[in-house]
């Protein structure tokens, strides 16, 4: 076996060959399957994209069609799940909530037929379909109401919003969200992707290695950094204390959260996308003084560490359109999860062809032949 040359956080190791999603961080370009994210983001849905993402091509209208009216069917959740949650505690992560429930969701499907296509095809449709009420029931059970059942009139951003909030979105509101879910949707080997696949080459079932993507997309240099974005910006507070706020953070070696890419060393094409969807609902729902202090934000890091290639990625604007659509700031980041799990599912599914299980190695450093000194003679 060779040993390949050690490089930290995996940074530029090939680890797949993949056919589902290409980036050009130097030209800041995202494409799912070949399509431009800027097209999907125009004329796609969630659950199109979603189907493009897991099944390689765009669906046909009777595809479509019977994929949303198998989604529909299978958005309630067991009441034990629900029973379940009532445990938790009001003051738990959603995430942590989130990561439960999706293990959960295995103990009702514990048969692992990994070579069987309908087994595939109805783990693909429970995951999609539950993981937003789960993430709706969470945030009402944690207020101490009952949790709605999902609406099957509305369509899948809707429908989320609606179970949320317990009122129909505006449509306005409820057509951005859903371009939210198509941008978030897939994005190469990111961590929590690499963690579903390296969960998955063990041919574990399709909830635990969901259940580990979520729990890795969790962290604050992941999807988490939506969450530390908006706290950020409360916390610098005015456009005046942008800069000084900055110079502070710097000189302190810390990280400025929405900003850097391991890939992208532009501008992330998705927080252009999300930029113009925050302006939008500005304009329709009223300004968010935290929009003038982020770009304002935004303009004194390019001065700064535009040299070093860091720019704004997906997290920086997208807590500022959450906001607006009435999305609590720490559901920010399980509403990533909602439109991820198309992602993991996909990699998932495409791994199953030509699984090998992850394992790589290691540069020792340690020592050898140390002798057991016994505990008396320590
Ligand atoms: C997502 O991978 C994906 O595709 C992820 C994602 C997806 O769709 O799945 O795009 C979603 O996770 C977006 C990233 C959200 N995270 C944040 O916003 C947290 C803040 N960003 C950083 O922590 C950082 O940029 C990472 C984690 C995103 C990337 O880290 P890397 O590639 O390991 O970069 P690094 O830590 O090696 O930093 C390289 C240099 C360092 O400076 P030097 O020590 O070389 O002088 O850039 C600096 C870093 O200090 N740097 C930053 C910075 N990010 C990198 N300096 C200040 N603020 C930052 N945000």
């Amino acid at each position: 076996m060779t040993v390949c040359e050690f490089r930290a956080g995996l940074e530029g190791v090939p680890v797949t060959q993949s056919s589902i999603s290409f980036v050009d961080g130097q030209k800041g370009i995202l494409e799912y399957r070949g399509i431009p994210i800027q097209e999907l983001a125009e004329k796609s849905t969630f659950l199109e994209t979603a189907y493009l993402l897991i099944w390689k091509e765009l669906p046909t209208k009777e595809e479509l069609e019977a994929f949303k009216n198998e989604i529909r069917y299978h958005r309630r959740l067991k009441y034990r799940i629900r029973d379940m949650m009532k445990c938790f505690p009001e003051s738990g992560h959603p995430m942590d909530a989130l990561q439960a429930c999706a293990a959960a969701l295995g103990l009702f499907y514990s048969r692992r037929a990994l070579d069987d296509p309908t087994y595939i095809r109805e783990a693909v449709v429970r995951l999609l379909a539950k993981i937003p009420t789960m993430v709706a029931a969470f945030q009402l059970m944690r207020k101490g109401n009952d949790p709605v059942q999902p609406r099957d009139d509305l369509n899948y951003a809707a429908n989320f919003l609606y179970m949320l909030n317990e009122k129909e979105p505006d449509p306005l509101a409820a057509k951005i969200f859903e371009v939210c879910l198509v941008i978030h949707a897939e994005h190469t080997i990111n961590a929590s992707t690499f963690s579903a696949m390296v969960t998955a080459s063990t041919l574990t079932d399709p909830y635990a290695v969901i259940a580990s993507a979520v729990g890795t997309l969790a962290g604050p240099l992941h999807g988490g950094a939506s969450e530390e974005v908006i706290e950020m910006l409360e916390e610098i507070g005015s456009v005046e204390n942008v800069r000084p706020y900055l110079d502070d953070r710097l000189q302190r070696k810390a990280r400025i959260m929405g900003f850097g890419h391991r890939v992208y060393k532009v501008k992330d094409p998705r927080a252009i996308i999300l930029q113009e969807l925050a302006e939008q609902l500005f304009e329709k729902f009223g300004h968010d003084k935290y929009y003038d202090i982020a770009t304002e934000l935004e303009r004194a890091v390019e001065e700064k560490l535009g040299g070093k290639g860091i720019y704004p990625n997906v997290d920086f604007y997208s807590g500022l359109v959450y906001r607006k659509l009435g999305i609590p700031t720490d559901l920010f980041t399980p509403v990533f999860a909602i439109s991820r799990v198309a992602g993991w599912l996909a990699h998932w599914k495409e791994q199953l062809n030509e699984n090998r299980i992850f394992r790589p190695t290691q540069i020792y450093t340690g020592l050898h032949s140390v002798p057991y000194v016994s505990i008396d003679d320590r």
